[in-house]
């Protein structure tokens, strides 16, 4: 167990806070301001606390150098809103000016950095910079739990020099996703799709025994079924992973898991939304044709059977091209299913939290997580190097 925001007094302590507000952007503008908002009980609580907040996070990949484009301007602004209150924001992450500033701070203030990626020492989690960083604070406050799969100077560096607590964010999402890993209420049925199968070995391997069905869709069971024999034709099919698919539907076999493959697929005669489509049967696509959508008529209902009667549901990437509506069904349908049943149902991050957001049912699932490739780690049944970070509970 690790230490949360109630094991400590913030009153009048500068507060060092790693959110994950690595949004979305088109032109200058947040497209999708979750994050944001998944952040907000813990900033809320700070503030009320009387904490000077002095919040940080990365923005997109800028390699290290300052990219304009990826300032955290426009999320100072989005969070002043949210917040109902004054927000100012730095151009850098640490020196002098940036101390003058968080000096000037008042109880229950808050201030953004700019984005840590600009920073290489961010990525190489160089112990100067942490040391400058946590120069900045008393104590130190995870919330990212996006970024808590890198081992960076905001996530892990500054915790050797800080008392370093969980959000209320961080926290959510290791409960949700640690009792369903942990204890899940039997049937439990994960759901993997995304392009690559090469994404999800550790997961597969985690999950088998571990849960009753793995149903799988996408890339993924392109590559499993190619492995299984069948012609995909000009479906996206990892090649070079082909003897490993094979090794993974042999180890499900010896397990308790019941790796479930689509029988039919919609598949299309380019990769487009002008494209020629039609449901066939898993042996039957065209040398020239492709699968981009795992959810044929047979295969959902086969799939939204085992959903219904499960008590646990874990989801992990969408099963077909969901961002071109005609390749969406497969996708929409499990999203629908889930959003009907009483089980717990739990979304990773990335693309299936999209597709569940871009059907509308968001409010509908148990837990949407604010973590991509950490929710992947998490499933993967590896230690988030962001958490472990943290001061343990006595
Ligand atoms: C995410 O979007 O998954 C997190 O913010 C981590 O971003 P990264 O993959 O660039 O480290």
């Amino acid at each position: 167990m690790k230490k949360t925001l109630k094991d400590f007094n913030f009153k009048g302590k500068k507060t060092l806070v790693r959110v994950d507000f690595n949004v979305p952007l088109e032109e200058g503008k947040i497209t999708d301001d979750t994050r944001i908002r998944a952040a907000l009980p813990t900033i809320e609580y700070l503030t009320r606390q009387g904490a000077r907040v002095i919040l940080m996070s990365h923005l997109g990949r800028p390699k290290g150098q300052v990219v304009d484009s990826l300032r955290l301007d426009p999320v100072a602004e989005r969070l002043a809103n949210l917040l109902n209150q004054e927000v100012s924001k730095v151009d850098k992450c640490v020196g002098k000016g940036v101390k003058e500033t968080v000096a000037k701070l008042r109880d229950g203030e808050v201030l953004v950095l700019e984005n840590t990626r600009f920073y290489p020492e961010e990525k190489a989690n160089d112990p100067e910079f942490s040391k400058r960083l946590a120069e900045l604070a008393d104590v130190f406050v995870s919330d990212a739990f996006g970024a808590a799969h890198r081992a960076h100077a905001s996530t892990v560096g500054v915790t050797a020099y800080l008392p370093s607590v969980a959000g209320f964010l961080m926290q959510r999402e290791l409960d949700a996703l640690g009792q369903v890993m942990e204890n899940p209420e039997k049937p439990f049925v994960a759901i993997l799709g995304g392009a690559k199968v090469s994404d999800k070995i550790g997961v597969i391997r985690n999950l088998l025994n571990k849960v009753d069905y793995l149903l799988v869709g996408g890339g993924i069971a392109n590559t499993l079924l190619a492995a299984s024999g069948y012609e995909m034709g000009e479906s996206l099919v990892e090649e070079d992973k082909l003897e490993l698919a094979k090794e993974l539907i042999q180890e499900a076999q010896e397990s308790g898991t019941e790796l479930v493959l689509p029988t039919d697929l919609v598949i299309a005669d380019q990769f487009s939304n002008q494209a020629n489509y039609r449901v066939v049967p898993v042996d039957q696509v065209p040398e020239d044709w492709q699968s981009l959508d795992s959810g044929g008529p047979e295969t959902l209902q086969r799939y939204t059977g085992i959903i219904k009667q499960a008590k646990t549901v874990i989801w992990n990437g969408p099963i077909g091209v969901f961002e071109m509506d005609i390749f969406a069904k497969g996708t929409n349908t499990i999203a629908a299913v889930l959003a009907e049943s009483n089980a717990t149902t739990i979304i990773g991050g990335g693309d299936s939290a999209a597709a569940v957001k871009k059907a509308g049912l968001a409010g509908k699932m148990t837990h949407i997580s604010t973590g991509g490739g950490a929710s992947l780690m998490f499933m993967e049944g590896k230690p988030l190097p962001g958490v472990i970070a943290l001061d343990d509970l006595a």
